[in-house]
Order: C-alpha cells, then structure tokens, then sequence
C-alpha cells in the first residue's frame, strides 16, 4: 500500500510542486481548497482527474472542517503549506494573517490529536527564514536567533513553536522547515522576483512601459521551489524529526535579480541614483525602465537573508545548489516570455472579435 498525504495549500507555488512530487513517488494526494468566487485552480489543473489526487475543501481558519477533513482521510503525512504567505500583505491584515499562519498550524495539530492519529501521522510545518528578520547573523543556520519583523514573521514564530512544543508534549512527528526564499514560474505575481520576470517579458513586448519596486538592495537567498519540495519530503522520511534550514548559501539584491532577468529579455540595464531616486536605463535607448516608488516600501522590512544549508546537506543528502541563481532566473524569464507571447496572440483574437460584433457579423 502507498502512503497517504495531506496538503494544505495545495493550490499555491509549493503545494502544485509538492503534489506532482508525490504522485510521482506513488502516494494518494489529497489536497485541500478553498471556496472563491473565481475558481483559481491553475496550478493544478494539469493533475485532476489523476485517480491519486483528491480536493477538498477547507479553510485554516475553520477548525471543524480540519477535523473531520483529517479524519476522514488519515493522512500517514501532513504537508501544511496553507498561508497568507505575502509578508506587505500582512500589515494591512495582521488579525487574519494570525489567524491562519499562527492558530492555523495549532488546529492542524489538535486535529490529528483528536483523530487519534497522534503517533503515526508525520507534520511538515513551512517555516520561514522571515523568523530571522532584522537578522542577528550572517549566514542564518538552525542556532541563529529570531528576530521576526513583521506581523507574517510573528505568526509564523507561533507556528515554529507549537510545533516545537507538541513534538516535546506530545511524542508527535512533527517538524518546521525553516525555507528562505524559493520561487519558480509558478510565483504568486506579486512577490517580487516574479513581479519582475513579467515586467521585463511586457517591457520586452511592448506591452509595459516602466517597473516601479521598493527597495532594491533588499538581499535574499532564492532557491528554485521545485528542488525546495523535495527537502520537505526528505524531512519527513528523516529517522527523527527535527527542524532543518533549507537554502541555497548563496545572495542576491532584487537590483541584480533585475538586472539579470532584463539581460535574459535582451535589454541591458545600467543604474544611476541613489535611494529613492535610483533608476534602471537601458543601455541601448537610454529609456528609464525601472523606478523606485516608496508604495512598496515596508514599515519593516527584512533586508539580508542567507541560510547556510549544512545541515540538510549532510543530515539528508539534499543537493542546494540543484538549480544556480542564474538558471532559475533564466527559467522564469522564458515561461514569462512565452506568456506575455500568448497573451498578445489572445488580445488580437480579441480585438477580432470586438469588431466582429461591432460591424454586426456575430450576434
Ligand atoms: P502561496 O503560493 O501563497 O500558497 C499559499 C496557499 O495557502 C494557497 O494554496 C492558498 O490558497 C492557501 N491558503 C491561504 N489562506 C488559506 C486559508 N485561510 N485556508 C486554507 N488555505 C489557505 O505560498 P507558497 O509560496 O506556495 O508557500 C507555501 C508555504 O510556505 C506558506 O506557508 C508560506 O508562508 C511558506 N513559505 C514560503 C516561502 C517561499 O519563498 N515561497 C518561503 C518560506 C516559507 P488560495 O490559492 O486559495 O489562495
Ligand atoms: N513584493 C515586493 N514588491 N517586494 C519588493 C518590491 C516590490 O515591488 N521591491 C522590493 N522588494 C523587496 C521587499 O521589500 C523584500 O525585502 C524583498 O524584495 C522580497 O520581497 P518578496 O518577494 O515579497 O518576498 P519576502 O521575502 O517578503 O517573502 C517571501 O519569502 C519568505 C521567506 O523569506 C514569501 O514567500 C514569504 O511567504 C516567505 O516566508
């Protein structure tokens, strides 16, 4: 008999990743949704109807349903990836963002508790390296101490925690991955890395005129998330549990993941300016592309993550540098440049069909 497992979050970046990884490996997948008015199943569209995936719906906030959705399904391993995962986000809705991010995780746990599931369900919890924050160290390890800085990071530490805590109470196999920053051509659009590679893809077809970011020297340690999903199921197949910090050892600023994603588009930038008045110029036109606005600048912003992997690379083998900063750029760039393709060959259907109706021919 294959395993069972349960993904909360299943709709997001990780969890479309995760779920492909796992049906690969031969598990039963179930998956958990939410009711919108816009049904946006697009990272998983590709894999309903495989007779090992399953949806239900759920809510991180609803504990009830948790229960009987974990009881029905008696997961031999739980993936809990469900959040309000934006970090600007979570200054404008820090009651919600608790909600799910902090007492979310709480109810995942009580439930398998009140399942009796206890000591045979697994629980990977995604952590963050957003619990470093205003940082205490360079490189960031498993020892480093929290510094959370944001109303997302003071959540995610509740969820670090209990965790922690129920693991000791109780004897559970449960653990956090604390993962730095991991994207893909799945990337929400708003975070920043993927807020770019759609922007240079526009600027390049002429669909966009100009990129307005907050801080460009804000400095990340960015993984690809398809390697990032693997280090999460090798958590859970580890003899014990414990917490592991997933990265690649290596920095960026968003200004070089910028300038590396237009030089992929076929535009060399060169920046000129300071702070707020700092500009990205095409080299070839002399066109201002980029420009910094203060509306994405954060009350608190983390500006200097780096993990230092050792860990999971000798404990479980897992390989950090899988995909190189510049491929994973390059990655993102093409599927956007395809993108952008497509969305103009639809915007011409369109704007066919539009006359169409006007002149009368389609009625
Ligand atoms: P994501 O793309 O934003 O996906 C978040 C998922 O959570 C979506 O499926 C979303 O559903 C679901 N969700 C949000 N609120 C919910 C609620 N109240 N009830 C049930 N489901 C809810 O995030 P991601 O990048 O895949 O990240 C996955 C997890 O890893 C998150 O917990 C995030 O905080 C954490 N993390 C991410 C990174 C990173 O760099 N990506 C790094 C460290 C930790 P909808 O599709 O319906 O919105
Ligand atoms: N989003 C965004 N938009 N960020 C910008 C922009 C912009 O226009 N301009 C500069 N930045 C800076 C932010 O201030 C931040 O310092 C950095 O770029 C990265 O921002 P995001 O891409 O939004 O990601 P994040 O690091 O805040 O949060 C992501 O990574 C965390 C792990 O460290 C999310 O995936 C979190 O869920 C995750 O925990």
């Amino acid at each position: 008999m294959g395993k069972t497992a349960l993904i909360t979050g299943v709709t997001g970046q990780d969890g479309s990743f995760l779920a492909e990884f796992l049906l690969e490996k031969g598990y039963d997948v179930h998956g958990t949704i939410r009711r919108s008015s816009v049904d946006f199943r697009e990272r998983i569209a590709h894999l309903e109807g495989k007779p090992n995936f399953h949806l239900h719906y759920s809510d991180m906030t609803d504990s009830m349903s948790l229960v009987a959705l974990i009881g029905r399904v008696r997961p031999d391993e739980i993936y809990n990836l469900a959040a309000q995962s934006h970090v600007q986000v979570s200054f404008d809705s820090p009651e919600y963002t608790a909600d799910v991010d902090a007492v979310g995780v709480l109810r995942v746990l009580e439930a398998v508790r009140q399942c009796g599931l206890e000591s045979t369900c697994r629980i990977y919890q995604a952590s963050t390296s957003e619990l470093y924050g205003k940082v205490e160290e360079v490189p960031q390890n498993e020892n480093t101490p929290f510094h959370p800085y944001s109303p997302y990071a003071v959540a995610k530490q509740y969820g670090f925690w209990i965790v922690k805590e129920y693991r000791e109470a109780y004897n559970m196999f449960c653990c956090s991955g604390i993962l730095f920053n991991h994207e893909s051509e799945r990337r929400g659009e708003t975070f920043v890395t993927r807020k770019i590679t759609l922007a240079a893809s526009r600027i390049r077809h002429g669909k966009q005129d100009k990129l307005y970011l907050g801080n460009l020297s804000s400095l990340r340690d960015w993984g690809y998330a398809r390697d990032y999903v693997e280090c999460m199921w090798m958590i859970l197949q580890h003899e014990k549990p414990e917490d592991f910090v997933i990265a690649t050892g290596e920095q960026h600023s968003v200004r070089e993941f910028c300038q590396l994603a237009f030089h992929y588009v076929g535009i060399e930038l060169e920046w000129q300016g300071e702070g707020a008045d700092e500009k990205g110029i095409d080299k070839a036109t002399g066109r201002v592309l980029v420009e910094v606005s203060p509306d994405f600048y954060r009350p608190t912003d983390v500006v200097n993550l780096w993990g230092d992997p050792s860990k999971a690379k000798r404990v479980l083998g897992w390989n950090p540098q899988k995909t190189t900063f510049d491929q994973l750029v390059k990655i993102m760039v093409q599927h956007d440049m395809a993108k952008v393709a497509v969305e103009n060959a639809g915007d011409a259907i369109r704007i066919n069909l539009a006359e169409y109706l006007e002149k009368g021919i389609v009625k």
